[in-house]
């Protein structure tokens, strides 16, 4: 969908991006990662010819844009600009709309949508539509931002570090409500970054740049499992096999079908099925198949009687949607070397082990 050949761009004696060779497929995120002044928004800019390449090519759905107006380009491009950059003297509604007025589309349509957009982003229309642009915290702000390039539905979004000026526990809600617009809206987006933590979650590929040459061009996984040299193993940081468990969902590394008690269940027939499965402990379900409890093989030597005698409460419990980083520290958190794995509504799906986890990372390092 966006495709840059040999992109260079000089600025008198600095050359700002270096001959960059880089596809971004229709529908994924491309983050370009690296450090302040390697090329990011130079690169960004000229996606939407802001600023003009000194040389190469860069086709946006197969059309070079030097042969298209610059106007019209950028229409049809959402950008959402490293400083905000929401006029002063708009209101908050009046920003967002700035294109689809331009574009003459339907004034009521347009504002409806403004609300909407709005309100995905954790702001309600009813305060914030009318107020001005100073009126709103720095993170407000960015928020309004993305809207605004939302709003005029574009194929394309270029975005310069849009959640930078937002705390990190507001950035992490809106890069999860972020992740579930483009799940619906599947643009192409090329997005700025130099937070390896955003990157991993958002990205379908990351760009890692270095004074202004594309280092290594490749997905999440690979970035963390194989950096392509010192420099990008350094970026990503000494702990990026911890990050690479954020990749990876409890249900892809859990055991599934998992052996199980009732309360009313005898000891005997409890221990039987521990003894089958070579475990030494077993979790004990509801009537409805909801985990409830556990059964340790040595708490109950030498004892009788029912599972629901000698059950003790289950010591940590993680969601099958959760990621292997909060399966890992619920281990940790609870000394234990396994977890019972439970849906939204806590029914038993399955267990996952330190082991599990330690295949997994095995596992996705041989699939690429
Ligand atoms: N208009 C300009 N004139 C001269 N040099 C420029 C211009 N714009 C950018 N540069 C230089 O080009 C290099 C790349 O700048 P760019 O803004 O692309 O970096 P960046 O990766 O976005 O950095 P940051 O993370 O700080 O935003 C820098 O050395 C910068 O000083
Ligand atoms: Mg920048």
């Amino acid at each position: 969908m966006i495709r840059l050949e040999r992109v260079t761009k000089v600025f008198g004696l600095i050359t700002a991006v270096d001959a960059v060779d880089m596809e971004v497929p229709s529908g994924s995120v491309c983050v370009l990662l690296g450090p302040s002044g390697c090329g990011k928004t130079t690169t960004m800019k000229m996606i939407n010819r802001l600023i003009a390449p000194t040389s190469g090519r860069i086709l946006v759905g197969g059309v070079d844009t030097a042969d298209i107006d610059e106007v019209t380009l950028r229409r049809s491009i959402g950008y959402v600009i490293q400083q905000i950059g929401l006029f002063p003297n708009k209101t908050v509604e009046e920003n967002i709309c700035v294109v689809p007025d331009l574009l003459g589309w339907d004034r009521r349509k347009s504002r409806g949508r403004a609300a909407e957009l709005l309100e995905m982003v954790n702001l309600e229309p009813s305060i914030y539509l009318q107020r001005y642009p100073k009126e709103l915290s720095g993170g407000q702000q960015q928020r309004v931002g993305v809207v605004r390039a939302l709003a005029a539905d574009p194929p394309v979004l270029l975005m310069d570090e849009p959640f930078g000026a937002i705390d990190p526990i507001n950035r992490e809600v809106i890069q999860d409500e972020f992740m579930k617009l483009q799940a619906e809206l599947k643009k192409t987006i090329v997005f700025v970054s130099h937070d390896i933590d955003e990157a991993v979650k958002m990205a379908s590929m990351i760009a890692i740049f270095r004074e202004g040459r594309l280092i290594q061009y490749d997905t999440p996984d690979n970035i963390l499992a194989k950096p392509i040299d010192a420099f990008v193993a350094d970026f990503v940081g000494s702990d990026r096999t911890l990050k690479r468990l954020r990749l990876l969902r409890v249900a892809e590394a859990m055991m599934t079908d998992p052996p199980r008690v009732r309360a009313e269940d005898t000891l005997d027939a409890a221990v039987r099925l521990m003894e089958e499965h070579a475990h030494t402990s077993i979790v004990m379900v509801g009537p409805r198949g909801r985990a409830r409890g556990v059964v340790r093989m040595d708490a109950t030597r030498g004892k009788h009687g029912t599972v629901a005698e000698h059950q003790e409460p289950l010591p940590g419990v993680v969601n099958v949607k959760d990621d292997l980083r909060t399966a890992v520290s619920t281990m940790f958190t609870h000394g234990v070397t396994w977890l019972a794995c439970v849906d939204d509504d806590g029914f038993y799906k399955g267990y996952i082990t330190q082991r599990n986890v330690t295949q997994a990372l095995g596992a996705i390092y041989r699939n690429r």
